[in-house]
């Protein structure tokens, strides 16, 4: 493993804000890269525990000769744990915002952080679903704040999306691009600030569309998931990986891109369902599917049950849905499928499985729900332009 070889020279200290399931992850890539990290925390307990789960995915790269135990110690004493959040800004060049996603809170962060974060200090938010240009308003510097969204977790996902806000200086989206190729990630520029930006636009209405197909299509979770993975080459079922996600994410997913953009989402109400009683997925033991307490527990999945269920609906909104990012200049067709690949992990390209579909048949089946469900199927003008 090369570390540091690449660093930014306008970078040398780097602020996380928030030490949780996203930060600590931050603050240990960033520290494996060579930068200088301090990662913040409300209390001292927070701060102990995601140092303690550094310690430990450290110590699993030095079991595996990824690294030794010198170059261990050397990237956990680049992290330092800090409370006050004056002493943790102090010469910081990045600060990395990853407290929890509502946008009350990180307002209240933002006006903290204003108080005393040096003119040289560029924002940058971890957000997954709220709007970088409100966010950005909010601050003392909207033309230095840009959206960093790392996906969980960050010392394993490649993507980083890079999201401008409507007042992010050209300078600074550079930066962010070069920040995440520092870290040795893949960083794609989601042009504009859009719900959902690219992975979760895709994602999401996905969860929701697999519902209504269990509703009305007479088969099983376990059969239109195999069908999800086996012709749409997924990882998993679209059902296991929500659950695997967790419905809690999903729900808050949904209602955050819902509440400013109808057309992006059909929310069914068994999301809003799940989330209610606590079924959370994995994580809560019930969600779609119940689980034991095993970490890596699969749910049953075979190419004999995906015979018995063409996953068209669900492939045609998710092309529908990658089709609206091209058309309407969010990104090319090559950053929609490297999204698609590092952040789902989807094993075949998405428009080449719409090709052996068939481009007419995914436009019938939409233009057959705008009958049935409303225009919020309607097809994307870009399908008919790769359809002939
Ligand atoms: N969890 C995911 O899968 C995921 C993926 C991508 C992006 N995100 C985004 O990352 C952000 C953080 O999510 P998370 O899942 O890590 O949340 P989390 O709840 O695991 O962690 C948030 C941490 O922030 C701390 N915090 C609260 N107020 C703070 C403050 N004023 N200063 C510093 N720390 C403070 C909390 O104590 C907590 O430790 C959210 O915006 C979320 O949307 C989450």
């Amino acid at each position: 493993m090369n570390f540091g070889i690449l660093l930014l020279p306008q970078i040398n200290k780097i602020t996380v804000l928030g030490s949780g399931i996203m930060g600590h992850g931050i603050a240990q890539v960033s520290a494996m890269n060579g930068y200088n990290v301090v990662l913040r925390d409300i209390e001292e307990r927070f701060l102990e525990s995601a140092m303690n789960k550094i310690r430990w995915s450290l110590d699993k790269l030095v079991e595996k000769n990824k690294i030794n135990k010198q170059e261990s110690d050397k990237i956990h004493g680049r992290i330092k744990p800090i409370v006050e959040l004056k002493e943790a800004l102090d010469d910081t060049d990045l600060l990395i915002e990853a407290v929890p996603e509502d946008l009350k809170l990180k307002k209240k962060v933002y006006s903290e952080v204003d108080q005393f974060a040096q003119e040289k200090t560029i924002y940058s938010s971890n957000t997954s679903t709220l709007p970088i240009s409100e966010i950005s308003q909010l601050t003392s510097r909207p033309d230095r704040f840009i959206g960093l969204h790392f996906f969980n977790p960050p010392q394993l996902m490649k993507l980083v999306e890079v999201i401008p806000g409507a007042s992010t200086a050209e300078s600074i989206v550079d930066l962010g691009i070069n920040f995440v190729k520092s870290l040795s990630k893949d960083p794609i520029l989601c042009n504009k600030d859009v719900p959902g930006f690219i992975v979760n636009r895709i994602f999401i209405p996905l969860v929701h569309e697999a519902a209504y197909c269990l509703d009305n299509d007479s088969k099983s979770m376990t059969q239109i998931d195999s069908a999800v993975k086996f012709k749409m080459y997924l990882p998993m079922g679209i059902f296991e990986l929500a659950d695997y996600t967790g419905l809690d994410v999903i729900h808050r997913a949904t209602i955050e891109m819902y509440s400013r953009d109808k057309k992006v989402v059909n929310p069914h109400p068994k999301i809003e369902q799940l989330f209610s009683s606590g079924k959370y997925g994995k994580k809560s033991g019930d969600g779609f599917y119940s689980y034991g307490d095993k970490n890596y527990e699969r749910v049953p999945l075979s190419e004999e049950e995906a015979k018995q269920y063409d996953p068209i609906r669900i492939l045609s909104v998710a092309i529908n849905n990658a089709a609206w990012l091209i058309s309407n200049g969010v990104c090319t067709r090559e950053d929609v499928e490297l999204a698609l690949k590092l952040g789902m992990g989807l094993k075949k390209e998405l428009f080449e499985i719409g090709k052996e579909s068939g481009f007419e048949k995914i436009i019938n089946t939409l233009n057959q729900l705008v009958g049935t469900n409303g225009s919020f199927y309607t097809p994307d003008p870009y399908l008919k332009t790769i359809s002939t």
